[in-house]
């Protein structure tokens, strides 16, 4: 088989760009193939999901021989290209952590706050101190021991890393860049097949009305949770998320805020807005003394047409932070300033699973890389029961951030291989739908 002569990856998210990359790397890959990248946005590569998620990465995500080469090329990846300083990589220990929120009238944020004695913190009745929250690691000062009621290890230290995600992704397309692949701005309208093959796209440049035509003899849908507005067979739903990103205190020392990533199951009393409530924000601390912070999904606002689109909720983002600032569950001198509010959807798989990867059956050159969802908090999230569960842990895991490398390596070698062979690709396959 002789590699195609036009490839066109629909999507520069974390899937697209990291395919780019490793097609323009891969062994067969020479000056006769052409790779254009194809985005929807205006304003550049990742801005949906891969420029705004948490970034967590791990070897214990699921399907497990996926995660396991991608964590593996996560490694390979942040050690020859330094990703330490171009994307933020580093090993995170992950916890499961369990606690509740002092009353609002109990606090005191001003400066007298700051230095209050740990024992005095223990006069609250609603929340008394707890002798010794089990397990509650001895370097992970910037959360309030008094009001843990218990942390769970979820991985061992060592398997799990984070990378900031708009880093990673807009680092991968420049390096496709450099050697030869061309990234386009321009919404796909349509992706044209002939006689069982597919033979280009039609788009919409960003700045035009006139769709353009560019030849294809292989096509790479990456486009997220947009994917079936190209091909309407693919089971993709989305779910809205709001984050935010806070920047801790300059003074601080860099180190201060030590990399432990929190999956919160966070109980809040009663306050004159709204009842006792249990919340489930989960909280990345990152280098650059940044705490990216992330909370439930919503389903108020269906996926705009494009990701420039997204409306970002303030109350929404407010309320995260208020979960932060005023639950007493974080050391103040840990929290500085909300730098970032952002909103962006989260794929899933409606058939449960995930992510689809593979050649579209009787559309020769139609390859499908889409369908990587995030950590599913099962007890909270309407799609949760869709998804397998994480032994002991109410987490379930199939993510894109953390699988990009696996689903592009694997991506490439079928198409210029003609198949796979570094990962077996598990079910579910575009043939199930298509
Ligand atoms: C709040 C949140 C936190 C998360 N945290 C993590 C985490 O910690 N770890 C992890 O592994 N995963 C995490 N995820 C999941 C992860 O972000 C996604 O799985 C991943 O970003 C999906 O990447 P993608 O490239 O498939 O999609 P996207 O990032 O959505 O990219 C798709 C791209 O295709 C473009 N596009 C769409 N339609 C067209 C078209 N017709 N023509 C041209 N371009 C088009 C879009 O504009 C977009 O840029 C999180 C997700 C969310 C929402
Ligand atoms: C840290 O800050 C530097 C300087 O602003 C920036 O170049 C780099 O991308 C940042 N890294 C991360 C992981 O945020
Ligand atoms: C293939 O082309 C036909 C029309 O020629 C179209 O109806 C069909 O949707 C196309 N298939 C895909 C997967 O785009």
């Amino acid at each position: 088989m002789s590699p195609p002569a036009n490839i066109v990856i629909v999507g520069a998210g974390i899937i697209g760009c990291t395919t780019a990359y490793y097609l323009a790397h891969h062994p067969l890959f020479s000056s006769a193939v052409k790779i254009t990248v194809l985005e929807a946005s205006r304003v550049g590569p990742a801005q949906g999901a891969s420029g705004k998620s948490g970034g967590l990465i791990a070897k214990w995500a699921y399907p497990k021989e996926l995660a396991k080469l991608s964590y593996a090329e996560h490694l390979r990846l942040a050690k020859e290209l330094d990703g330490a300083k171009n994307w933020g990589f580093r090993q995170i220990e992950v916890g499961e952590w369990e606690g509740r929120g002092r009353r609002p009238g109990d606090l005191r944020l001003d400066e007298s706050d700051l230095r209050l004695d740990e024992s005095e913190s223990s006069d609250d009745e609603e929340c008394p101190r707890r002798s010794k929250a089990s397990g509650f690691p001895a370097d992970l000062t910037w959360i309030n021991e008094a009001l843990t009621d218990s942390y769970t290890p979820m991985a061992p230290s060592g398997d799990t890393a984070q990378v900031h995600p708009y880093l990673f992704t807009t680092h991968m397309l420049k390096l496709a860049a450099e050697k030869g692949v061309e990234f386009v701005k321009g919404r796909v309208t349509v992706l044209d097949n002939d006689s069982g093959h597919v033979t280009g796209v039609r788009y919409i440049p960003v700045d035009g009305t006139e769709e353009v035509h560019i030849p294809a003899d292989c096509i790479i849908l990456a486009a997220g949770p947009w994917s079936p507005s190209l091909v309407p067979a693919l089971p993709i739903t989305s779910m809205r998320a709001h984050s935010i990103v806070i920047k801790s205190p300059s003074s601080l020392h860099p180190n201060a805020v030590t990399p432990y990533a929190l999956f919160m199951s966070l109980s809040l009393p009663k306050t004159p807005r709204h009842g006792a409530q249990m919340v489930t924000p989960e909280i990345y601390p990152r280098p650059n003394q940044t705490i990216y912070v992330y909370g439930p999904g919503d389903t108020r606002t269906p996926l705009p047409p494009i990701v420039d689109d997204v409306e970002v909720d303030k109350a929404s983002c407010e309320q995260l932070w208020e979960w932060m600032s005023e639950s007493g569950v974080f050391e103040r001198w840990a929290l500085g300033e909300v730098v970032r509010e952002q909103a962006c959807y989260l794929p899933s798989v409606s058939t449960g699973g995930g992510p689809i990867v593979g050649e579209v059956p009787g559309i020769k050159g139609l390859v499908v890389a889409t369908g990587h969802t995030s950590w599913v908090r099962l007890f909270n999230s309407p799609v949760a029961l869709l998804f397998t569960r994480f032994p002991h842990l109410d987490i379930a895991i199939h993510q894109g951030i953390s699988n990009a490398p696996g689903t592009a390596k694997a991506v490439s070698e079928l198409v210029l291989e003609g198949k796979t062979s570094c990962v077996k690709l598990d079910r579910p396959h575009p043939a199930e739908f298509v």
